[in-house]
């Protein structure tokens, strides 16, 4: 059985994820803020070193597979700290690990999100995140008003996300690893619930009941999808967006193919 490396797997879609890759007698190393397994804070250049060495110490021989998970949502108080961890928490750490994970198996599966295939992010946030500046992004997100950073901030980032993503799939398969994303939908998580606690709250009572399969995802959904991505059966595919949210974003974008 593999060994495989979950951040943010104490809850939520990463802890469906750990569930799903454990059923399977697979090695889940989890890192995380929260008590799990080896504690971290990815928002931080420590904490993301602290996270990459507590990995490399439990899985010497190599990873199968590798899915950062660990986020927060656009309602987090400082926004600046949605960059540092949904994205830069993210790249920094695929960026190394790469070395450790182990050609033709699961590669890495990026938690995305619905909200990244949204327009109009700022520009100026864009440009820092595709020239990996972690300073000059949150600088941009500190600088706007409370109400629009947020979403720009988690969003953004989560386009980012996508793009950085597709610019390495082709050096990643150079090495014989793939690199994926699922982009969920709207998910019945602690996220959602500490979201539907604050001032979005009517807006996503109205967003959910727009799902054209009349229900909120679950953790398993997510967790379904990423188990096909890290498996054999998707040994063809990388580079690749799998959107797992009730055909939302099908009907609010319908001309988007591209
Ligand atoms: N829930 C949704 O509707 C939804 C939709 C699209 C994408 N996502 C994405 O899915 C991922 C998981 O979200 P979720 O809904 O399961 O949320 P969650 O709050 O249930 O889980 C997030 C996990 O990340 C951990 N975490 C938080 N801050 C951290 C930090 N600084 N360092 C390390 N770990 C930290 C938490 O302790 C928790 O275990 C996120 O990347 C999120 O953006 C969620």
């Amino acid at each position: 059985m593999g060994s495989y490396a979950v951040t943010g797997g104490a809850t939520g879609i990463g802890g469906a994820i750990v569930e799903a890759l454990e059923a399977q007698g697979h090695d889940v190393i989890v890192v995380d803020v929260s008590p799990r397994d080896v504690v971290a804070d990815l928002r931080t250049t420590e904490g993301r070193e602290a996270g990459v060495a507590a990995i490399r110490a439990r899985a010497p021989q190599g990873l199968e597979g590798f899915i950062p998970c660990a986020g927060i949502g656009g309602h987090f108080p400082r926004a600046s700290d949605i960059v540092r961890l949904n994205f830069f928490g993210v790249v920094r750490m695929v960026e190394a690990l790469e070395d450790l994970l182990l050609p033709g198996y699961g590669g890495i599966v990026l938690i995305a999100s619905e909200a990244a295939f949204r327009k109009g992010f700022d520009a100026d946030y864009l440009e820092a995140l595709y020239a990996g500046d972690e300073a000059a992004a949150c600088a941009v997100i500190d600088g706007m008003d409370p109400a629009a950073a947020g979403f720009t901030a988690y969003g953004g980032g989560k386009s980012g996300l996508v793009r950085w993503m597709r610019h390495r799939t082709a050096s990643l398969a150079k090495r014989g690893l793939r690199i994926n994303a699922i982009a969920p939908g709207y998910t019945v998580t602690k996220m959602t619930e500490e979201t539907q606690q604050s001032a979005f709250a009517e807006a996503l009572e109205k967003f959910v009941k727009s799902i054209p399969l009349g229900r909120m995802g679950l953790p398993e959904d997510m967790a379904h999808a990423v188990m096909y991505l890290l498996s054999e059966r998707a040994s063809f595919v990388t580079g690749s967006t799998l959107h797992v949210d009730g055909g939302h974003d099908a009907v609010k974008r319908p001309d988007r193919v591209a």
